[in-house]
């Protein structure tokens, strides 16, 4: 069938050479590792993970280890296909290249979730602490209509209006931590001013910061490199602090317990912790502005991981070390220790601002990630023209580059920072799962040369012996789950545990085809412990997910399925 039409490797790299000469190749190993660093701390280290801690305990160090654990085996399988197809597309060429058409489609449009949604998770957070800083340093407060989106604040002000209504008294709501996060919310709607009947609310900090990233992003990739190095020489500065002065105020009593509330506790923080590890991946969309990206790429994937999970578990470890783990439910758990000890407030401070850096540093990278995709995209013909056109005087893709930032601007404006955190990791993980298989697909192929290979380790009989394991490991672990999981319901509570069997399912039919086709062992388990979190992240996020896959599927069909280049290809 058409739409399982493949590219040839070498349609690609000549199509590239073709089309992209106009890229400018700038970039470096060194600029490549810095670029990874940008991507992956931010947000999800200052912010998601005091959540994460919050539930899981301190046994969220695990979540940090498997997640790393995860994304390596994730980050060989895209520095193989890197090496192997060095074109902006990322994981959409990988796709295309290994399995066909539709299946690069999916990856692109999930990656939309990774790239602009996750981009909506970092310029909120970034608001936040930039909110709070400004009023430390300056006592001034922005108008609460002009810190959030409309719709956050129209809940919270239903929720504490009612509660109003309700006889209990504005303070007592002030002072009971569920609430008080929603005060702000219900502020905003009663000062916001309106036009024809519509209340002005939207977070003006987060929509500022991307219209000046979308600017430097326009401008060019030379730009964006020297400012992104700057802001990443600032972060590791900060996060080594944090770890060095850190270390002296760990109290070991509260390592204990250690999982306070099961797998389920630690589950709840798989997206916040995962979100932490994305951004090693947006790398690879930079393939064609590199001097040597068959060796380079590779590298800059490695190494930036590396340093980054190094760099987590330190801070996992301090960060629960510190306090008790129930007092790290706060937006900014890396300055809320620190604030708690009176000689180091300071410190808190410069936390605060490299916040601020970092998550900048973040949003630029995915801002540089999201045009490359729907460039590669544009070309093959999926997308209009228009997106692969590339600006004359400064050699970036200009259109999809502000399109991307109209795409994240309408997201601040419209959605919750908990919806798109949740949303941008499960689009991520089944990109990741993509690419693994992937790998483990072309593996067996005999023209498959790419310049890094991982190592070949023979899942043959390993995949049936994980599964076995798998099964005791749980009922070691948190035997209540797995009961759980096997316990018959119907109608929901059904459908709620239906990842769960669909991981367990994949497991199966790759354990038994593993016995003939001898897969790769690594790509195989950044299969494995990617779907496995996939099939953790709640059953609405499946469902939000689902419908945002059909959504592209409808558009495909209606569009690139008539347009694309390659109508003409082989489906296999
Ligand atoms: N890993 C990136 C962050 O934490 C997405 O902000």
């Amino acid at each position: 069938m058409s739409i399982f039409r493949k590219k040839k490797v070498e349609d690609v790299l000549s199509a590239s050479e073709s089309q992209g000469h106009g890229l400018s190749k700038q970039l470096g190993v060194l600029d490549l590792t810095a670029f990874g660093i940008a991507a992956i701390i931010g947000a999800g280290i200052f912010s998601t993970i005091g959540k994460a801690s919050a539930e899981g305990g301190p046994a969220v160090i695990f979540l940090f280890l498997f997640t790393a654990l995860a994304c390596g085996f994730a980050a060989l399988s895209y520095a193989e296909f890197a090496s192997f197809v060095p074109v902006s597309g990322s994981a959409y060429t990988y796709a295309y290249v290994a399995f066909g058409e539709i299946f690069a489609w999916i990856i692109g449009w999930a990656l939309t979730l990774e790239y602009a949604i996750g981009n909506c998770t970092v310029a909120i957070s970034w608001s936040d602490y930039f909110c709070s800083l400004l009023t430390n340093i300056t006592g001034y407060e922005l108008y609460d209509w002009l810190t959030m989106d409309y719709f956050t604040a129209r809940d919270h002000a239903h929720s504490i209006l009612g509660m109003l209504l309700g006889g209990v008294p504005l303070e007592e709501i002030k002072n009971t931590p569920d609430h008080a996060g929603k005060i702000s919310g219900f502020y905003a709607w009663a000062s916001a001013p309106e036009i024809f009947g519509i209340k002005i609310i939207f977070d003006a900090p987060a929509l500022l910061l991307n219209l000046l990233i979308t600017w430097l992003v326009y401008r060019g990739i030379k730009e964006s490199k020297t400012a992104g190095n700057i802001m990443v020489l600032i972060k590791l500065a900060v996060v080594v602090l944090v770890i060095v002065v850190g270390v002296f105020y760990v109290d070991v009593s509260n390592w204990s317990p250690f999982m306070p509330n099961g797998i389920k506790g630690l589950a709840a923080g798989i997206s916040a912790v995962f979100f932490a590890y994305i951004g090693f991946d947006a790398i690879s969309t930079t393939a064609e502005e590199c001097r040597n990206p068959q060796r380079d790429l590779p590298r800059g994937i490695i190494y930036s991981i590396l340093i980054c999970t190094v760099l987590y578990i330190l801070i996992a470890l301090v960060l629960t070390g510190m306090v008790s783990y129930k007092e790290l439910n706060v937006a900014d758990p890396l300055a809320y220790v620190f604030e708690k000890i009176k000689s180091l407030k300071w410190l808190a401070g410069v936390i605060s601002v490299s916040a601020v850096v970092a998550m900048a540093s973040v949003m630029l990278v995915f801002q540089l990630g999201q045009p490359r995709i729907w460039l590669s995209m544009s070309r093959d013909g999926l997308l209009p023209k228009a997106f692969a056109r590339i600006h004359p005087k400064f050699k970036t893709p200009s259109f999809a580059t502000f399109i991307t930032g109209i795409t994240v601007a309408l997201c601040v404006l419209t959605m919750d920072m908990n919806m798109v955190t949740d949303i941008c990791s499960a689009g991520t993980l089944f990109a990741f799962v993509m690419v693994c298989a992937g790998v483990m697909h072309l593996k067996n192929q005999p023209d498959y040369k790419p310049k890094f290979q991982m190592p070949y380790i023979n899942g043959k009989w390993l995949f049936m012996i994980l599964f076995v394991l798998f099964f005791i490991l749980y009922y070691y672990l948190d035997k209540e789950m797995l009961v759980y999981y096997f316990k018959w319901e119907s109608g929901k509570a059904f459908f709620s545990k239906m990842p769960f069997y669909m991981f367990l399912v994949v497991f199966g039919i790759l354990a038994v085809l593993s016995v003939k086709q001898n897969y790769s062992l690594l790509p195989g388990l950044g299969l494995l412990s990617c779907l496995y979190m996939l099939s953790q992240l709640g059953y609405k996020n499946w469902l939000y997910f689902m419908g945002w896959l059909v959504l592209g599927l409808v558009i495909y069909f209606l569009y690139g399925y008539k347009n694309s280049k390659w109508k003409n290809a082989l489906s296999s």
